[in-house]
This record gives C-alpha cells, structure tokens and sequence, in this order.
C-alpha cells in the first residue's frame, strides 16, 4: 500500500510539474541542488532547535517524535556528517560549529571494539571535518578509530567480523555486505600514518568479499558466515532482506559504494568490473520503480505494495555519481543521468519533505529493519547524509557556470 500511495504521490508532482511545463521551464540541474540545500537549511535548523530539549544523535522519526541515539550506534556520525556537508554547501559558520559539536560528541566511538561501523561512526563526521577544517585532533580520532577496527580482522578468515555472537545466532564470523564501507577510514589511514597494516587489511577484506559474497547476476548476500578455524564459508543468509537470496536494496547500494570506493583508493580492476556489475543489476532490474527510488528489497513478492527505501537510493547515486568519474565513455553518461534522475525524484515532493514537516529530517520513505518491523517507511538520518553527498558530487560535476 506504502508503495502505490507513494506511486501516486509522484504522479501527482509530475502531473502537476508537466500541467505547467508550458508557461514554466523545467528546473535545471543546479536550481534543484540550491533548492534542496535551501530546504535542508530549514529542516536541520528546526532538527537543531529541537535537539535544545532532547539529548544524543537523531536518527529517524516515530509516531512525531524524534528518536535519538547515542555515541555507540553505527548511525551516530551521520548526524554531524550532514552538517559537515551544510556548511561544505553554504560556507555558513553556524553549520560548521554544530557540526564541530557534534563531531565531538561520537568520540567514544574510537574505542568501541564490539561492532565493525566505525567507518560511518567517525568517517562521517571526523572525516569530513577533517577535510574541510584540517583540524589535526581530527586526525588522531580517525587514526584511533582505524586501530580499533583492525582488531575486528582475523587473517585466517580475511575479513574483519562485522558483529559480535548474538546469542542464539548460530553463526561463527559473521561478516555483512555494509563492512564494504568502512575501509575506507583504513585506506585513509595507510595514507595518513604511512602504515601499510590498514591498506592490507582493507584490501584482504575487499577480496575476500569479492570472493564469496556475490552471485553471478552481481547480487549480493547481506550476510556471510565463516569458519574462523578454516576461513571457510559456513552460511550465506540475510538478517534485513527479505529471503536469504533476495537482493535487499541497501545491501547491493553498499557494495556498489563500496567497491567504488575501492577501486578509487586502490586501482584494482576487479574492483571497478564489481561495482559496474552491481551498478547493471541494480539498474536494469526489471522491479525497480519508473522513480528509481527502489522497493526495499527487490524480491519482495509484495511489490508493487512494498515500501520504498530512499536510502538506498540516495547512496546509488553517491555511488553512481563516483563510478561514472571512473568509467569510459560506454558507462559513465547512463551512470550520471540515472544518478541525477534518481535525485530528482528524491527532490520532488513525494520524497523531499515539505519545511517545517518530516520532524525536520530531509527525506521521507526510508526502510531500516523491515523483517524486524522497525523504521519502515520513516526518515532515516543516513538518506539524509548521503543525498546531501549525492548533491554536492553532482554539483561539483557541472560546468562552473551552470545556471
Ligand atoms: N547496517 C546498516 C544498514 O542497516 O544499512
């Protein structure tokens, strides 16, 4: 149902946008980017302004009220990641000091052992302040962070575990398809301190991922469990898809990201060829919707009355706006216009919120945890972060003086 009323909420905006194409031209490439950053200075004003009464990291919306965590969830850097990328889009010194607090707010997560997300934790809002400030105490809390990640690696398996044992699981060394993002905090820091340990274990993770996590139509499996005695592989199953081999849409957008990324960082082809055959999948898929916002899984048999999951979309296009800077002239033009036609459909109503609305998060209709029955169909504050990506990548690709 979410997905049909959603289908006809952007009919509606497109009908309305085409009722007026003759008296109004369309809305160019760099109007839209100002546009949503206007609105993205409203909202997260708002969302500050509600943070006065309410402590910790906001992280998505239910029943009205703002739900907040703490240092130690994976989603807590993409709070000042966001505000990182306001002031990168407007210059203005109020976004960089909220983002400078909120930095300092997810220090604890340098020393968390117990969970592989410390790329998103600190990559997101150390990262980007470190880029954009060269503050050097950024450095040292991501170069902390990279050290505490690399205990999560065991050689035998080649991979860096992604979560503890839950009890009951049954699982050995789990390891999900999202642990593609946190290498890059360590190819950052091999380059930072000159220690070739973080590159090696990135690039041994990447391959061996490469290795067993893919099926042959460039899916991915969210979730591989190994055999830490052996490196064998135990079990290929899903935790937030919908079946074991179904191909949920944030895992094939993390691994699209990921591979990117790391091709970006290493030059290995095999890495480029991954992420083109995951960029065909996900795009040629014959149930993803005219929007290109897809069904949070692409193999729920509820589609077409499937939530959407705008995340996955919003980091598609980061991802596709990159992998074009990488591709031949075969690839990267249909990689830039999907990219910029998934962010236009992000930008029209029926996914950007109107101001003063969505509890003052950017994005509607995100999936997290469909299975589990949490945050289905809510703003989510990692869609937020990587739209604001996918804008200022796609901003940065025009020609200075687009209008
Ligand atoms: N674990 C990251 C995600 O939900 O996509």
């Amino acid at each position: 149902m979410i997905g049909l009323a959603l289908t006809s909420a952007l009919c509606c905006a497109l009908a309305l946008a085409c009722g007026s194409a003759a008296a109004q031209a369309p809305e160019t490439t760099a109007a839209m980017i100002a546009r949503d950053i206007r609105v993205a200075e409203t909202q997260y004003g708002q969302l500050l302004e509600r943070l006065r009464r309410q402590p910790g990291f906001p992280r998505s919306l239910a029943k009205g009220e703002i739900v907040t965590v703490g240092p130690l969830d994976w989603t807590s850097g993409f709070f000042p990641g966001t505000l990182w990328y306001l002031y990168e889009a407007t210059g203005q010194a109020r976004w960089r000091s909220a983002a400078t607090r909120y930095t300092a707010d997810t220090a604890p997560a340098k020393f968390d052992k117990s969970q592989h997300d410390l790329g998103f934790m600190l990559g997101s809002g150390y990262g980007n302040g470190l880029r954009l400030t060269g503050d050097p105490s950024y450095r040292d809390a991501m170069l902390a962070g990279a050290t505490t990640l690399l205990t999560r690696f065991d050689p035998k398996v080649g991979s860096i575990q992604s979560w503890d044992l839950w009890p009951g699981s049954g699982w050995a060394y789990p390891v999900i398809i999202d642990n593609m993002m946190n290498l890059e905090l360590l190819m950052w820091a091999a380059r930072a301190s000159g220690e070739a340990r973080y590159r090696e274990v990135a690039i041994a993770h990447a391959d061996t991922t490469l290795q067993h996590h893919f099926r042959p139509d460039g899916s991915s499996f969210h979730l591989v469990d190994y055999d830490p005695r052996t490196g064998a592989v135990r079990a290929r199953v899903t935790v937030q898809g919908k079946a074991d081999a179904s191909a949920w849409a944030r895992g094939q957008a993390w691994g699209l990201y990921g591979f990117t990324m790391m091709y970006r960082e290493t030059g290995k082809d095999a890495y480029l060829h991954q992420a083109q055959k995951i960029a065909a999948f996900y795009m040629r898929h014959p149930r993803l919707p005219a929007d290109k916002v897809p069904y949070w899984d692409f193999d729920d048999p509820a589609i077409p009355a499937a939530p959407r999951d705008a995340a996955a979309a919003a980091i598609a296009s980061a991802a596709l706006l990159e992998l074009a800077r990488h591709s031949d002239a075969t690839l990267a033009p249909g990689y830039r216009v999907f990219a910029e036609q998934t962010l236009r459909s992000l930008s029209s109503p029926a996914y950007l919120a109107a101001p003063g609305t969505n509890g003052g998060f950017l994005l509607m209709h995100a999936t997290g945890h469909k299975p589990a029955g949490t945050e289905i169909d809510v703003p989510l504050n990692y869609a937020d972060y990587y739209f604001l990506e996918a804008l200022l990548r796609l901003r940065a690709s025009l020609p200075a003086a687009a209008p």
